[in-house]
């Protein structure tokens, strides 16, 4: 099986990766495994820092190139893609800083992207990643779940939904076999932050992980819907190994998430990074990250999620154990 990951530089990209490879198989709709013959990893550009075992990889190879250009994801396809997961994103805060950059990677891209999957005519598996980004406005309930109505107040949020329309249709006809993973804000991403507005929350286990001190921008009573990162990449996993008859005509699942508050977040870290010398967190209000923040649900009801076999961790403390031993241990 031929597999590609679009922003397969990235923080998922990768370990989406390293997670296939250390599977080495993977059975679509419950039939007989198919082992894993290859990973295209598409990026902008090589990761400044690879995930263990992906760089000298034989069964990896990275493409370089931006999506918005139609010829650059023709040739992704030039030898036949089995699964694709479609990761690559303008995300949230920088999406609001440049909204002709969000629409030409996020709607311009994604295009590309499908469309060259169609052309293929193998009803390509196709896996894309959404966010709780596209909810939010004056009426949106407390807890959302999958028939919740989408009305985001983010162009990122914005393209995120049209990006999971599309799935639905190009589903409906044929042209792909698409599903998409509607995930919350994923904890604990190591390294640098992006440009995403919930990048602080990871930075809130991180840096007083590493004995520093780190800026809270939000309402320590904010309420969050987080997952750790394994659970977030076993789920886009057994999604894209589900039958689609599991999923009906909504081809979006929304992930399942701890529903916790920034507070309970910050108390995670002084209970499981005992022991270690932690820096503090210092509540500093930044009010265009509260207002992104703000804008989404408060929790989400994850039993369809649940129900199909996604993961979620039983406490955040076991996030951040997870965290100390992939990325602080030796
Ligand atoms: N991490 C989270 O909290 C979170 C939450 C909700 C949704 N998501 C979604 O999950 C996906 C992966 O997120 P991540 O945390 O790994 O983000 P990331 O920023 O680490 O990775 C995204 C990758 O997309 C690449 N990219 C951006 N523009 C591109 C272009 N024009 N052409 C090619 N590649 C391009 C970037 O270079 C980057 O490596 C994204 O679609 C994101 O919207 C993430």
């Amino acid at each position: 099986m031929r597999i590609l990951i679009t922003g397969g530089a990235g923080f998922l990209g990768q370990r989406l990766a390293a997670a296939l490879l250390q599977r080495g198989e993977l059975s679509l709709d419950d039939k007989t495994a198919s082992p894993v013959s290859s990973i295209v990893l598409s990026d902008l550009q090589e990761p400044p820092r690879w995930h263990a075992g992906l760089k000298d990889n034989p069964l990896v190879q990275f493409g370089t190139g931006d999506i918005a250009d139609g010829h650059y994801v023709q040739s992704l396809f030039k030898d036949k893609v089995h699964l694709v997961f479609h990761l690559a994103s303008i995300v949230s805060s920088h999406g609001e800083q440049d909204f002709d950059l969000a629409l030409r990677v996020n709607l311009d891209g994604t295009r590309h992207v499908f469309d060259n999957a169609r052309s293929q005519n193998n009803n390509t598996r196709m896996v894309f990643t959404s966010s709780l980004a596209a909810f939010g406005g004056d009426h949106m309930p407390s807890t959302i779940n999958d028939h919740t109505k989408q009305t985001a107040t983010t162009t990122y949020g914005t393209t995120k939904t049209i990006g999971e329309l599309l799935i639905n249709d190009y589903s409906r006809k044929g042209f792909l076999d698409g599903r998409t993973a509607r995930l919350p804000t994923v904890i604990i991403r190591p390294g640098k932050p992006n440009k995403a507005a919930s990048s602080f929350v990871s930075g809130l286990f991180r840096e007083p992980l590493n004995g520093e001190d780190c800026v809270v921008p939000v309402d320590p009573a904010m309420p969050m819907a987080v997952l750790g990162y394994r659970s977030i990449v076993d789920g886009i996993i057994r999604l894209a190994e589900l039958p689609a008859s599991s999923l009906g005509s909504e081809r979006a699942l929304g992930l399942p998430a701890l529903n916790v508050t920034v507070q309970d977040l910050m108390n995670a870290v002084a209970n499981a990074g005992h022991g270690r010398a932690l820096g503090k967190h210092i509540i500093k209000y930044d009010d265009n990250i509260a207002r992104i923040v703000g804008s989404w649900p408060q929790a989400i009801d994850g039993s369809r999620a649940l129900s199909l076999g996604l993961p979620v961790e039983n406490q955040l403390e076991d996030i951040v154990e997870y965290y100390i031993a992939d990325y602080l241990t030796n």
